[in-house]
């Protein structure tokens, strides 16, 4: 496993795999890997012939106040878990080496980009879409690997490959949870001990909210009331928002029919912990 540091350097090394007929995969993250990551370069190593693993804490993504210094780097470890799910490569480029300029030309999204995390983070998706189209740039025609823990990060870089053309097959992968249902994140390292056992509220509240659809509410209000009276139980959070939305445009519907998803963002502490879960509403009429 090499790791490379310089933007010449991968287009150098890929392209020269991509001549002899080999096939990329490409895992973005941004470090401090745990199960999670490992289980998306899982899913890439037997797919493709060449898996590459980017690691880097991108500035533009993280608003003033945000956790950007905080944000735990440890590329010992990374690398030594890249190296057990058998990635080839990791990109772990400086900050100079990714924006050698402040920069002018931004990537930004409509739609999909809008409610949710788009409400509560107004310039973070901007922040993602314009390093994700930089790295999508730099490592080429390849399979992208974004976990659906992110879901609403997953739907812009899926939407945003489609607009602009990307040569990037999305691949969207499930949620690695822990035993108790707490879905992994770098981010979890900062919660308490208290907070860390209040935060399985964000998965019990989606599996009520999910088994009340499945049970036949339709009402994305009533789903919505549920959740965030399950979370208002856990002292230590602060609900951000619970709601169910239609899986592909991210808006809440009047009444919930299709693919729904449900999603929560709760504060504990420094620790803004999300989640979501998805069901299917069969729409009148249909089988
Ligand atoms: O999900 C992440 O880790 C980041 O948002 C990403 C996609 C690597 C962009 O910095």
């Amino acid at each position: 496993m090499k790791i490379l540091t310089t933007i010449p350097e991968v287009r150098e090394t890929l392209n020269a795999h991509r001549a002899a007929g080999r096939t990329v995969g490409f895992v973005p993250t941004m470090g401090a890997l745990h199960a999670g990551h490992k289980s998306l370069m899982l899913a890439s190593v037997p797919e493709n012939d060449i898996t590459i693993v980017s690691i880097f804490v991108n500035p533009l993504q993280f608003a003033p106040g945000e956790d950007l210094e905080a944000y735990p780097r440890d590329l010992e470890t990374d690398a030594a878990l890249c190296t057990e799910a058998g990635a080839d490569y990791i990109f772990a480029p400086s900050v100079s080496e990714m924006y050698p300029e402040p920069i002018e030309t931004t990537v930004s999204l409509t739609g999909v980009s809008e409610p949710l995390d788009g409400q509560s983070r107004p310039t973070h998706f901007s922040g993602v879409a314009t390093v994700v189209t930089k790295l999508f740039s730099i490592i080429g025609s390849c399979s992208a690997y974004f976990g659906e823990k992110d879901f609403q990060q997953l739907a812009i870089i899926r939407k945003m490959s489609l607009d602009l053309s990307l040569d990037v097959r999305v691949v969207g992968c499930p949620i690695h949870r822990e035993t108790d249902g707490l879905a992994m994140s770098s981010r979890n390292i900062y919660l308490t001990p208290e907070e860390r056992a209040d935060s399985v509220v964000l998965n019990q509240a989606l599996a009520k909210g999910i088994a009340a659809i499945d049970a036949g509410e339709t009402d994305p209000a009533a789903v919505r009331d549920l959740m965030a009276a399950h979370i208002a139980t856990a002292d230590s959070g602060t609900l951000d928002y619970a709601e169910v939305v239609d899986a592909r445009t991210l808006l809440t519907p009047q009444v919930l029919s299709g693919e729904v998803r449900a999603l929560v963002a709760v504060q504990f502490g420094k620790a803004r912990l999300i989640d979501n879960m998805g069901t299917t509403v069969a729409v009148s009429g249909s089988a």
